[in-house]
C-alpha cells in the first residue's frame, strides 16, 4: 500500500497521541503516504484529511488527548453515512484505514471494509480496557494510575479527619479501572459491574473497621453500578460514619500517557501499518495477549466475550481483609 489514513474515535484516551505519530513514522519509514482525518468518522464524511509528515507528530508523544481530535458520529451507524466516508478515501486514493478507539469505533472499521472492502486496522485505544481480545488497551494505565494519585490524595485527607470516601471511576460497564485502581490503590471495598455488591457486607467491613479504629475506609465504585450518592445513602443509613462522594469523571481521561501505554502505542503503531503493507483485505484489530503482540479479524475479536479479572478480584477481598 503506497498511501494510508488514520483517525482517532469515540472516547478520547492518553497514549492516542504516541499511536497517531507511531503511525505516521513508521509509514514514512516505509515510504507510505499518511493522511490524517479531523474529528473521527464525522471528519472522513466531511473529508477534513491532511497529510501527515514526521515532523508533523513532533513533541506529542507526552500528550494526552488526541491531536486529530475525536467524535461520535451516528451518522457512521447508517449505511449511508460508511458510503460517504468511503467515497472520501476513494477521492483521496486512500489504500487502508487505522481507526483508533473502542469497540464501537471497531464496529463502524468493519462494516466500511464489508460495504467498501477497504483494509483496516484497529488499534484498541480506550480508558476502558472493555475489548476482549486483548489483554490491555491503550490509555488503561494512565487512567488507572490517575486514579491511584486521587486515592492517595484522598486518603490523607479521609485520615485527618475520620472519614470514608467513595470513589466513582469510569469503565462504562467494565469493571477494570477500579479493579486495578482499587487493588493498586489499597481500597477497602471495590463495588464492579460484573459482581453483585452486598451492602451488608461492605457495612460490616466499615463497622469492624471502625472497632479497630480506622473510619476512614476507600471505596472505589465503579459506574454503571449506582451513582456514589446513592451507595453514600445506603451506608449512611446503615452506620454511623461521615461518607464523602468523589465522582473522579474526565480526569481520568487526560494527563501525559503512562510509559506502558506509550510502548504499547509504539508496539500497536508498527505493527498496524505492517498489516497494511502486507496488503491485508480485511479488517483487523492489533492489541496484547500473554505478553505477545497479537493481531486478529475484527469480527472475531469483537465476538469474544470479555472475562473479568476474577483472580484479581478475590486477591482484593483478602488485602482488605
Ligand atoms: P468507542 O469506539 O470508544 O467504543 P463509541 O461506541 O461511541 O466509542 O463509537 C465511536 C463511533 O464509532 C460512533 O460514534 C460511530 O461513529 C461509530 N460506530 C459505533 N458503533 C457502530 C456500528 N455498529 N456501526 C458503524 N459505526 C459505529
Ligand atoms: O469509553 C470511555 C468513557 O470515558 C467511559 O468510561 C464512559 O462511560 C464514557 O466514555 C463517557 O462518555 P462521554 O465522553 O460521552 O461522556
Amino acid at each position: 500500500m503506497r498511501r494510508i489514513a488514520l483517525l482517532t474515535s469515540g472516547g478520547d484516551a492518553p497514549g492516542m497521541n504516541a499511536a497517531i505519530r507511531g503511525v505516521v513514522r513508521c509509514g514514512n519509514y516505509l515510504h507510505m503516504e499518511v493522511y490524517g482525518i479531523e474529528r473521527g468518522y464525522d471528519g472522513l464524511i466531511k473529508g477534513n484529511l491532511k497529510r501527515m509528515d514526521s515532523r508533523s507528530v513532533s513533541d506529542i508523544i507526552q500528550k494526552g488527548g488526541t491531536i486529530l481530535k475525536t467524535a461520535r458520529c451516528p451518522e457512521f451507524n447508517e449505511e449511508k453515512g460508511i458510503r460517504a466516508g468511503a467515497e472520501v478515501l476513494k477521492a483521496y486514493g486512500i489504500e487502508g484505514l487505522v481507526v483508533i478507539g473502542g469497540d464501537g469505533s471497531f464496529r463502524g472499521m468493519s462494516d466500511l471494509n464489508k460495504l467498501c472492502g477497504i483494509p483496516s486496522v484497529g488499534i484498541p485505544g480506550t480508558i476502558d480496557n472493555d475489548l476482549a481480545y486483548t489483554d490491555y488497551t491503550l490509555g488503561f494505565d494512565t487512567a488507572v494510575n490517575t486514579v491511584v494519585d486521587a486515592i492517595n490524595k484522598l486518603r490523607d485527607t479521609m485520615t485527618s479527619h475520620d472519614r470514608a470516601c467513595i470513589i466513582e471511576v469510569m469503565g462504562r460497564k467494565c469493571g477494570d479501572i477500579a479493579l486495578f485502581s482499587g487493588v493498586a490503590g489499597g481500597a477497602e471495598s471495590i463495588v464492579v459491574p460484573e459482581h453483585e455488591y452486598n451492602i451488608d457486607i461492605i457495612c460490616d467491613k466499615m463497622r469492624k473497621n471502625a472497632i479497630k479504629g480506622k473510619v476512614s475506609d476507600i471505596i472505589v465504585l465503579a459506574e454503571g453500578v449506582c451513582s456514589c450518592d446513592e451507595l453514600k445513602k445506603e451506608i449512611e443509613s446503615r452506620i454511623n460514619i461521615v461518607v464523602r462522594t468523589v465522582k473522579l469523571g474526565y480526569i481520568q481521561r487526560g494527563g501525559s500517557p503512562t510509559v506502558g501505554d506509550r510502548i504499547f502505542a509504539a508496539r500497536c503503531a508498527d505493527l498496524a501499518v505492517n498489516l497494511l503493507a502486507g496488503d491485508i483485505q480485511d479488517s483487523r484489530v492489533v492489541g496484547i495477549s500473554g505478553g505477545k503482540m497479537v493481531s486478529l479479524n475484527v469480527d472475531e475479536a469483537l465476538a469474544m466475550k470479555n472475562e473479568f479479572d476474577e483472580k484479581l478480584y478475590s486477591i482484593a477481598g483478602k488485602l482488605a481483609f
